[in-house]
């Protein structure tokens, strides 16, 4: 009886230190404190934090996919140095976003292999086909131009190691989109095949674009936690209704027609959307998307097709910290 009243109270004692340590967290949060990898954090903030960021990280290297799929069919020498550059800047950002969610605790392979296993989610819109250059196009206007409107909040995240990797990649972000709304200019001011084909291809992204942003603010299970701890600063309608007043106008200045009939402006000047098919993307995260099968064996095949030089450059690494070891016991 005695051991276990004296355990009941050790648990009782760490039960009030934890309270204790959680409400001095909260209070640096709410002080706008950044929180740095050796700070004390609650269990929860770190996991979702792995997840969020390990899946953004997932999301930059799998969206290489898609747009990759055009670098060698590119309509001039231009077009195809840009779209590489674009390219190669995703898959920084990728690096950064691993770093940033190593720095919690979980190594890059685990990260990696979680998604290869079909355990950690990527981006939604990169399960969607690139059938045109008009594509292209679309992808860095209206991806591009969501994910900036996703990222730049980011920038004032909680967790230092992530709002700073977000600092960078905003910055190369903007030249993503401003390529995209480039090549969309050059198509709608073309020939009336080339319009046509801009037209189309904003019928195929716009409504995976919305739902980019994620659920309805009703759906979003983290939505609450993650607003509590700073690390998202605006909800996902919030940010989704905010991409939608800026790129209407975009879309007009192109004499392009945004495919929902039933769009509005209402009296605050926002545009009000038709209700999005959420089913859709509830199909998109399970797996059944039009790219979700090509896009993990796309990453699968270039997974194993690298060991050899992972497994290279852990070699080199050993051999030169076993040197290094020998020189010092010198
Ligand atoms: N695609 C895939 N999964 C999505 C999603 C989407 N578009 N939107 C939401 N989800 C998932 C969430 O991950 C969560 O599932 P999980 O618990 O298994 O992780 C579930 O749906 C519920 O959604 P929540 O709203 O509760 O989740 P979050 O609070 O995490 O909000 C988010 C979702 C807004 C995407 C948020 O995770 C976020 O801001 N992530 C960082 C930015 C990001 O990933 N951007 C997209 C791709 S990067 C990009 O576009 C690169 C550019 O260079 C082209």
């Amino acid at each position: 009886m005695y051991t276990q009243a004296l355990n009941t109270s050790d648990g009782d004692d760490r039960a009030v230190e934890d309270a204790a340590r959680a409400a001095e967290f909260q209070a640096r949060i709410d002080q706008d404190e950044r929180i740095e990898p050796n700070d004390w954090m609650p269990a929860a903030y770190r996991k979702t934090l792995t997840r969020q960021i390990s899946q953004h990280a997932h999301s930059e290297i799998v969206g290489m996919l898609p747009e990759g799929n055009w670098i060698t069919r590119a309509p001039s020498l231009r077009r195809k140095a840009a779209l590489l550059a674009k390219v190669q800047d995703e898959c920084g950002h990728g690096l950064y976003l691993y770093a940033a969610a190593e720095t919690l605790g979980t190594s890059r392979e685990e990260l990696v292999d979680a998604m290869l296993a079909g355990k950690a989610k990527y981006s939604s819109i990169f399960n969607y086909p690139t059938l045109t250059w008009a594509d292209i196009g679309t992808i860095g206007w209206l991806v591009d131009g969501a994910a900036i409107m996703n990222q730049i909040p980011l920038c004032r995240c909680s967790y230092g190691p992530y709002a700073r990797a977000m600092i960078r990649v905003c910055k190369e972000e903007s030249f993503h989109q401003r390529q995209g709304f480039e090549i969309m200019v050059t198509l709608c001011r073309g020939t009336a095949e080339q319009k046509a084909m801009a037209q189309n291809a904003l019928d195929r992204w716009w409504w995976p674009v919305l739902m980019m942003f994620g659920p309805p603010d009703q759906a979003s299970q983290h939505g609450d936690t993650s607003t509590r701890w700073k690390i998202k600063r605006f909800s996902n309608d919030e940010l989704r209704q905010k991409f939608v007043d800026a790129t209407v106008p975009q879309a007009q200045f192109l004499g392009l027609t945004i495919p929902d009939p039933g769009m509005k402006q209402n009296e605050n000047g926002n545009w009000e959307y038709s209700p999005i098919d959420w089913e859709e993307f509830k199909q998109v995260l399970a797996g059944n998307g039009p790219c979700n099968r090509d896009r993990l064996a796309a990453r699968r095949k270039a997974h194993e097709e690298g060991a050899w030089v992972r497994e290279a450059a852990m070699a080199y690494a050993e051999k030169r910290k076993s040197r290094q070891l020998a020189q010092a016991a010198e």
